[in-house]
């Protein structure tokens, strides 16, 4: 994607307008089929919603889009026989983060990516919650990959609502009228996220996304209650061996550390990328009281 010189973007306000428009992107290829993946989270508005594989938040507002496939994430065979000639697009997450930070196996996207190829689908990732230097990279995955659409949001606005469909060049784009949005790409979010790129790169936050990450990893696995620490770089979520997760989150709360249960067993941090050594050991020392606390009432 990156060296795409034909690549185009398509700026709009949030994570949910970039993946509308890469659905409404999809149907340019004649094609109406979708496949996306159970657990993952791609916006509220209709359209990203019928991606969102998750029966709590879809149930209320069916019918949705029609012709949407969900297969098990991470499973590369199912999703592999869910991708047809006729499937206008796929989308997964490179880490799914609402649903507990999960993270594929080895080889998963690229697998993708070749069915893809094979299929004439387009590929297209969510790198709404893992891009801009949160896993460490630019996007999230750490695979040779050439998606044929990336969507990317929160961070890139540093604050200011704005999100991005990237198209590479090859791929059906929207003529002019095809799509449109008042405040998409204005000026004032757009400077600032010029500043968050310059500001990521100039500091190299990338790399200290990765040291801070592993930092916290190497400090939260080794407390008791902890089963294990997975994600990447500033995106983890901490399994537990109990089911406290929210208690752990509200007691987080009251000594002023802001963390998410994304289920009973999990917690989701997902710090600035600008955290620093100090800030990570009080989070690590309120953790593990919290914990211990917790665990003396079980
Ligand atoms: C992976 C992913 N995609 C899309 C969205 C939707 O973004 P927004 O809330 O900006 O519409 C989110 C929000 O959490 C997300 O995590």
């Amino acid at each position: 994607m990156i060296g795409d010189n034909e690549a185009r973007i398509f700026f709009s306000n949030s994570g949910a307008e970039a993946n509308e428009a890469a659905i409404k992107i999809s149907r340019l290829t004649g094609r109406t089929r979708l496949v996306a993946t159970y657990g993952s989270f791609h916006g509220r508005t209709m359209g990203a919603l019928s991606l969102t594989g998750q029966e709590k938040k879809q149930k209320p507002f069916r019918p949705l889009l029609k012709n949407v496939k969900l297969v098990p994430y991470g499973d590369l065979k199912a999703i592999t026989a869910a991708i047809t000639k006729r499937t206008a697009m796929v989308m997964v997450e490179p880490i799914q983060g609402e649903n507990g930070v999960t993270v594929p196996p080895p080889g998963y996207l690229k697998g993708i990516q070749d069915r893809c190829l094979q299929t004439g689908t387009l590929f297209a990732i969510d790198a709404v919650q893992t891009g801009i230097g949160r896993c460490g990279s630019w996007f999230g995955w750490d695979e040779e990959l050439s998606p044929d659409l990336v969507t990317i949001a929160k961070g890139i606005g540093g604050g200011l609502p704005l999100a991005a469909t990237i198209i590479r060049g090859k791929s059906p784009h929207f003529s002019p009228g095809e799509h449109g949005s008042t405040f998409g790409g204005n000026p004032v979010a757009a400077a600032a996220a010029n500043q968050v790129l310059n500001t990521i790169k100039r500091k190299k936050l990338m790399e200290h996304a990765l040291e801070m990450g592993s930092m916290i990893t190497t400090a939260i696995e080794k407390l008791p209650g902890v089963r294990e620490v997975r994600g990447r770089g500033l995106l983890l979520g901490i399994v537990l061996d109990n089911s406290i997760a929210k208690e752990l989150v509200s007691d987080l709360a009251v000594e002023g550390v802001l963390a998410n249960a994304t289920s009973e067993g999990v917690i989701r941090i997902a710090p600035p990328l600008i955290v620093g050594r100090r800030e990570v050991t009080i989070f690590v020392k309120t953790f593990s009281k919290v914990m211990n606390r917790r665990l003396s009432l079980l």
